[in-house]
């Protein structure tokens, strides 16, 4: 594989495989101290970050590698109104595989047409496909499979990139069940839907009541409401707090139900779910840096 875009760029063997290696990473992670030794990580963030920007660079240390990047495009000489391709081709002379964020659909893509080494999607206008490795290993962890499950999905579905890319994920395991919970001016992109869940024939409601849904539940997946996103700001306003996860309206849900976020959080999730041992979204931050140093390890082609 040379760069990780969609997260169809990898077969759910591949996957299977990199959340073998991270759990193996937890399980021993002396042995990999050294395996990136000489290696450079370049992370390029045209758009904030700090769980994904911070993991790259943190999973690459606990590698033996190093890292080197800037975390805003103002910083950068896209500033100065650089291509995204002269960027690339600049950086990779100075690195062995190049993270990149940034806010337009394609970018990633575009740098991996003018890169010699390796360029991973971290985020970009549509997909997310690490967030997605990192919630498929959460939810492996916590569950075992990813088959049978019902999956909701609550909050901003229509700009949420992680959203999208874990739907196309999960539409891949057999018997996977999604329960869209939005309102109705967040819903599910239709050509998400059609491609992912239509298309493939997955099984799915859609609701504006979380309530409601709540006792299917095997995952819940809350997302913030992507502000930087709309249009004004009278919307988001109005749309802000559309659903706010409380320990009361946890009452009707499944006891092994398990609750992720790929963070940040603002209003969605109140505090006091923090305890609750179905709460998995700190756990998830910290597995976000085991996948990521698999990721590191197979696209640089070292076992
Ligand atoms: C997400 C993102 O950037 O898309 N954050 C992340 O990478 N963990 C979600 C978000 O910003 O809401």
């Amino acid at each position: 594989m040379n760069s990780l875009i969609d997260i169809f760029d990898l077969t759910p063997q591949e996957i299977m495989e990199l959340i073998n290696t991270a759990c193996d990473i937890i399980d021993r992670p002396a042995a990999y101290a050294h395996k990136c030794d000489g290696k450079i990580l370049a992370t390029l963030f045209f758009e904030p970050s700090t769980r994904t920007r911070l993991s790259f660079e943190s999973a690459m240390l606990s590698l033996g590698g190093q890292v080197l990047g800037f975390s805003e495009a103002k910083s950068s000489s896209a500033a100065k109104g650089e291509s995204v391709a002269d960027t690339i081709r600049t950086v990779s002379c100075y690195s062995d595989i190049i993270a990149m964020r940034h806010p337009k659909e394609g970018a990633p893509l575009v740098a991996s047409m003018h890169s010699p080494v390796p360029i991973i999607n971290a985020g970009d206008g549509h997909n997310h496909p690490t967030q997605t490795l990192t919630d498929l290993l959460t939810i492996h962890r916590e569950k075992g499979h990813f088959d049978g499950l019902t999956v909701g999905l609550c909050g901003d579905l229509k700009f949420g990139r992680t959203v999208h890319s874990l739907v196309a994920a999960m539409s891949r395991y057999p018997d996977v069940r999604f329960v869209l919970i939005s309102p109705e001016e967040l819903k599910l992109p239709r050509y998400v839907k059609e491609q992912y869940i239509k298309n493939p024939g997955i099984p799915y409601i859609q609701s504006a009541s979380l309530e409601e849904v709540m006792p299917q539940l095997d995952i819940l997946y809350m997302t913030r409401v992507q502000r930087e996103r709309f249009f004004n700001e009278e919307d988001y306003l109005r749309l802000k707090d559309s659903y706010i996860l409380t320990p009361e309206k946890l009452r009707g849900a499944k006891e092994d139900l398990r609750i992720l976020h790929p963070l940040p959080r603002v209003n969605e999730i109140s505090v006091a779910v923090d305890n609750d041992p179905r709460a998995c979204y700190f756990k998830q931050v910290q597995y976000g840096k085991y996948i990521r140093m698999a990721l590191i390890l197979k696209m640089l082609g070292i076992e």
